[in-house]
């Protein structure tokens, strides 16, 4: 299939490029604004339809909660605007389109498991900006795949964004680390979750999904993980409550996933997150063994 990939130079859609290309598809990555700027409608619109994909994977946005926060207006035209544009660019192609969205859909207050069923109600800019953008698929595309994703762990990104390289940077400097021990959520592989949109890829199973590796941790339970992981066990995290991180966007406390919906597409869970994160940091120490004690 000939696929097109928003947002192909961030850490997700690097990883669901590769794998679409491994599995012999043909891969077109839209890379960044730079490459092509979604929220600009009269670029975006001719480019995607130049392209003549037979599916979209819409994975571009900017996912940094506390920006979007201070800076709204950017954050709506970003996430929102910019999957109307590729929406409305789908129009018309009959093409498959799968759109990358979060957690951060749901506040937290649940106590369970969040299925595909459980009601939105986001509590900061940026879960508003991304359902908003769920809207925008819902209303233009009826061959649309919405692909919900926890906290994420990869191997690539924008510089200074991957959560990994920034923890093991700081304890190889020596500097104190904080991790918010009251956001509790899904961690999952960044490599897992690709593999699924590409099965999903593969059918005709519309609608809404919740993708995430098997168990649960907060923010701490995932930075001393990195940290044992990359070789460096005796380092201190200091675990802190979200509120003295004093951050201007506010966060869930819990909002681990579950699955009712993909049973049908893959016949097994997704491994535990700390496997799943042992296997990504094997490939991070092949591509950044500076980062390894
Ligand atoms: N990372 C997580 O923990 C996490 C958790 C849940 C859901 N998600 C979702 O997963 C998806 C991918 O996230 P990620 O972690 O890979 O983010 P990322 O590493 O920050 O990458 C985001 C990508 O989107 C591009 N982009 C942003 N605005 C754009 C625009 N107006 N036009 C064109 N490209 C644009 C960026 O390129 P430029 O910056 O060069 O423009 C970059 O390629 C997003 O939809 C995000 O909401 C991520």
């Amino acid at each position: 299939m000939r696929i097109l990939v928003t947002g192909a130079s961030g850490m997700f859609g690097e990883d669901i490029a590769e794998v679409l290309e491994e599995k012999g598809h043909d891969v077109i990555r839209f890379k960044g604004r730079s490459h092509v700027d979604l929220c600009d409608a009269a670029v975006a619109i001719p480019a995607i339809r130049e392209a003549r994909p037979q599916a979209i994977v819409h994975a571009a946005a900017w996912r940094d909660i506390d920006r979007c926060e201070t800076e709204p207006v950017s954050a709506f035209e970003n996430n929102a605007l910019g999957t109307r544009n590729v929406m409305l660019a789908a129009t018309g192609m009959d093409c498959k389109v799968v759109h990358i969205s979060t957690d951060a859909v749901f506040d937290g207050e649940k106590g369970t498991p969040y299925h595909e069923f459980d009601s939105p109600n986001p509590i900061n800019v940026y879960g508003l900006t991304k359902l908003a953008a769920e809207n925008e698929v819902r209303s233009f595309v009826r061959r649309h795949f919405i692909v919900r994703v926890p906290l994420l762990l990869g191997l690539g990104g924008p510089p200074g964004a991957n959560l990994i390289v920034k923890t093991v940077e700081k304890a190889r400097k020596g500097e104190e680390i904080v991790a918010a021990c009251d956001q509790v959520a899904s961690p999952t592989y960044t490599r897992h979750a690709a593999q699924i949109v590409e099965r999903l890829l593969g059918t005709d199973l519309y609608g809404t999904y919740h993708v995430c590796n098997a168990g649960s941790g907060s923010r701490w339970d995932v930075a001393v993980e990195i940290l044992r992981l990359a070789g460096y066990p005796t380092a201190r995290v200091r675990p802190v409550a979200s509120a003295e991180l004093r951050r201007p966007g506010p966060r869930q406390r819990y909002v681990v996933m579950t699955s009712i919906c993909l049973k049908a597409v893959a016949e097994q869970c997704l491994p535990d997150w700390r496997a799943a994160l042992s296997e990504c940091m094997k490939v991070m120490a092949e591509r950044r063994p500076e980062l390894f004690s």
